[in-house]
């Protein structure tokens, strides 16, 4: 039966990692997928997590399941660390889930079973997993415009009106809450507003993708379009992910969090989650998110986990105006300068595919398809080849 199988595509953004690891080029630089690195390459443990680990490792008992719910203490945290202040926390349901992924997974599938046909809105572009992970789940998977003509900043008008004219009451509508993937250009306070304002008039309801807190403008700043949305709108579905700012990316730690009308629903929003969780995976790993839960529990490391999300945020930003200003240096035909309006980990540089392409063979430059980088790839050591290697394609590329 299984020779009739199809060939599957490779995935257009890890698919990648895996042709950079056997390319034999010793100067090869990786900028695809989204994983922070320091100046020399490597993608650090955090010191806090490390301090965190010794202490799990001395001080725990058992390895018995935890409950399909997930490590309670990490439930308390992770929702205080995205909602405290923003909803009443009682109106809140939430699971822990295996990395940011499971969280849009379980959210989406617990909708697609209760509302089979409901639709979910979502960015063009946007990170292209969200397509598999809301089809697989049985949504209805509906794009909005996202960018201007020039592709250089947000088509707030046109996103505006093609929901106003397409969107229905109890459609949701993903939103990357900040540092949005794969373009880095996030929406305004204002743009937040406007956005926001719409939902509410269209009853149409969030599905919020918070997966680089801290990596925009800080830890409690990223979290603004959060706030505006969900001072207008009752209810939600958001997704946290603890990969990247806790770089604990292997060990797959994310929570989805359905906010309810009101305090009275949760148990049941809560059952329906767990019923979700059960008959996939039945309840998560442990190591990982009591981790997130000691280290958000304690004073001092937590103290210390953000400086250090500080300073991976603060390495990013100055490589991108690095870079910007190392492709004046190179006198690059085009000027990258819009670079400096995106936040988080990506830029989208607007190479075309067909460049991307050229770079992977002519210089072992890799990155995604669409033009995205990941700006936490580049380091003072590989910036220069990289700039060098964009103006010459550029120029031999130009049509
Ligand atoms: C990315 O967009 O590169 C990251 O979110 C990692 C992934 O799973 O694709």
């Amino acid at each position: 039966m299984f020779q009739s199988l199809p060939l599957a595509p490779p995935d257009s953004i890890l698919g990648l990692t895996d042709v950079f690891n056997k390319d034999p080029r010793t100067d090869k630089i990786n900028l695809t997928v989204g994983v922070y690195k320091d100046e020399t390459g490597k993608t650090p443990i955090l010191h806090s997590v490390k301090l965190a680990e010794a202490r799990l490792l001395a001080e725990e008992k058992s390895k018995g399941y935890l409950g399909i719910e997930g490590h309670p203490e990490f439930l308390k945290h992770s929702s205080e660390l995205a909602l405290k202040g923003v909803v009443e926390l009682d109106r809140v349901s939430s699971v822990q889930t295996p990395g940011g992924t499971g969280a849009l997974r379980v959210g989406s599938e617990m909708i697609g079973t209760h509302f089979p046909g409901s639709r979910i809105w979502v960015s063009n572009p946007t990170w292209a997993n969200h397509n598999s992970i809301f089809g697989a789940a049985k949504l209805k998977v509906e794009t909005y415009p996202y960018l201007s003509n020039d592709k250089t900043s947000l088509g707030l008008a046109e996103m505006i009106e093609h929901l106003t004219n397409h969107g229905r009451p109890n459609d949701f509508v993903c939103l990357h809450a900040c540092c949005h993937n794969p373009t880095g250009i996030d929406p305004t306070a204002d743009d937040w507003r406007t956005i926001s304002s719409l939902l509410k008039e269209k009853q149409m309801i969030p599905f919020i993708d918070y997966a680089y807190q801290g990596f925009g403008d800080g830890l409690v700043q990223d979290g603004l379009g959060i706030r505006v949305l969900l001072a207008d709108n009752p209810q939600a579905v958001l997704c946290s992910s603890f990969s990247k700012n806790f770089g604990l990316y292997s060990e797959r730690v994310g929570a989805v969090m359905v906010v309810n009308t009101r305090a009275n629903g949760t148990e049941a929003t809560l059952s329906q989650l767990k019923q979700t969780v059960r008959a996939s995976y039945s309840n998560p790993p442990r190591h990982g998110a009591a981790t997130v839960a000691m280290i958000l529990g304690d004073e001092s490391l937590r103290t210390t986990w953000e400086a250090e999300v500080t300073e991976m945020r603060n390495r990013i930003s100055s490589m991108r105006t690095s870079f910007v200003s190392g492709m004046k240096a190179v006198n690059s035909s085009r000027d990258f300068s819009f670079l400096l309006q995106q936040k988080g980990m990506f830029s989208y540089t607007g190479l075309t595919p067909m460049q991307a392409d050229w770079l992977k063979k002519e210089r072992a430059i890799y990155l995604v398809g669409t033009g995205r980088i990941n700006v936490a790839g580049i380091s003072p050591s590989n910036l220069p080849r990289l700039c060098q290697s964009i103006a010459d394609c550029l120029n031999e590329t130009a049509s």
